[in-house]
């Protein structure tokens, strides 16, 4: 485990890398150019993404943008969700959030719409506003246990009564190139934070730098190799697995780097966009899908297989589900009403009844 101040490492380099461009930090993109005319120099020039995953957003999503740095997904998300749409960007950091903050009136006025809104946080605690902590504590400076209590009653006051970021209020989180710098104790609650504030059925397109390899103790306890999206690199499945463990389905690696990005004492670390879906809400019912190939057979990330030409039952929620254009997965939803349908009956619905049922409908297939 790292021994490094992590949290300060990182803050240091971005407090810089907000006032300065940081060569080390960038990693070609190619953004849609006709989406950064109206956004200013300072902002493009300091670009520290490794990917674009603006281009999963959707006219009139709600989006939260985690490590907005200077603003620049924020300000191409923004025209893309249109005026009927919000964008959030979260950041811990004062000079970037200053130099997003500075130009956001001006964008808005060229856009002739202002949607968009950048808010103090940490990515891995998204119920607590960092300003209002900090307002407070000007008022409360900490001295001592009682008072170090005394903050904490008040932070967990502030997540339950006025949380940054609600539950369930966003439809879609973008990142680029931010979970890599979240220390490891904090890792597993940032996933579930992401799915805490997602809306049932809400998704994700996420940026960010994996390794082929586990990254040696060595590497983690470097300073320069944390902050710069190195050290702190997911290796590649395990990534995958972190969305998985956290609830989100139909995972997909959209995007991925042929060539590393970098290569650290022969690990290899290349940028990835991961794109998922949070389930919708369960709702009662069953339905039957069919999978069409073109493999033999595939398995959810529930476990169910799905055999090619072969329809499955499976509940409303997961029919929407794999059926839905997230999935986009070669499943075909066969609308007979509660399965009891003209197709073909599964191996488990021939086990348990011997023919569909007359007042079915006759015409679903
Ligand atoms: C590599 S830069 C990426 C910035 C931006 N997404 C872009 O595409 O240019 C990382 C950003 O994440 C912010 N950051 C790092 N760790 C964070 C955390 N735990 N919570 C909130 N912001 C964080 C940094 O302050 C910095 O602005």
């Amino acid at each position: 485990m790292s021994g490094l101040d992590i949290d300060r490492a990182v803050r240091e380099r971005y407090g810089a890398g907000a006032q300065q461009r940081e060569q080390a930090l960038c990693c070609a993109v190619d953004y849609d150019p006709t989406l950064l005319e109206v956004i200013p120099k300072e902002i493009l020039e300091r670009d520290y993404g490794c990917g674009d995953p603006s281009q999963h957003v959707r006219v009139g999503d709600r989006v939260l943008d985690l490590g907005s740095g200077t603003g620049k997904i924020c300000y191409i998300a923004a025209q893309k969700v249109g005026a009927s749409g919000r964008v959030i960007g979260i950041d811990v950091n004062e000079e970037m959030l200053a130099l997003s903050e500075k130009h956001r009136r001006s964008i808005g006025d060229v856009l002739g719409y202002h949607n968009v809104e950048f808010r103090k946080g940490a990515i891995q605690d998204l119920g607590l506003d960092l300003a209002r902590v900090e307002a407070w504590l000007t008022e409360h400076p900490v001295r001592g246990i009682v008072d170090l209590q005394a903050l904490e009653a008040f932070q967990e006051q502030l997540r339950r009564e006025s949380p940054l970021v609600p539950d369930e209020s966003i439809d879609l989180v973008l990142s680029n190139c931010v979970l890599n710098l979240v220390k490891p104790s904090a890792k597993r609650m940032l996933f579930s934070e992401i799915h805490r504030v997602l809306a049932p059925g809400g998704r994700i397109a996420i940026s960010d730098i994996v390794s082929d390899r586990d990254i040696p103790e060595a590497l983690q306890n470097d300073a320069e190799l944390w902050s710069g999206c190195v050290s702190g690199a997911f290796r590649e499945d395990r990534f995958l697995h972190a969305f998985e463990q956290a609830g989100f389905r139909g995972l997909r690696i959209a995007v991925r780097g042929r060539e590393p990005w970098q290569i650290v004492e022969g690990i290899e670390f290349r940028s990835v966009t991961v794109t998922g879906v949070k389930p919708p809400e369960k709702i009662g019912g069953e339905k039957s899908v069919l999978y069409r190939g073109p493999w033999r057979a595939v398995q959810d990330e529930s476990g169910r297989t799905l055999e090619r030409g072969i329809p499955t039952r499976v509940s409303a929620a997961d029919y929407a589900l794999l059926t839905g254009s997230e999935y986009d997965a070669g499943v075909e939803g066969l609308e007979g009403v509660d399965g009891a349908s003209c197709c073909p009956p599964t191996t488990q619905e021939s086990k348990s009844q011997s023919s569909p049922s007359s007042d079915s409908p006759s015409s679903c297939c």
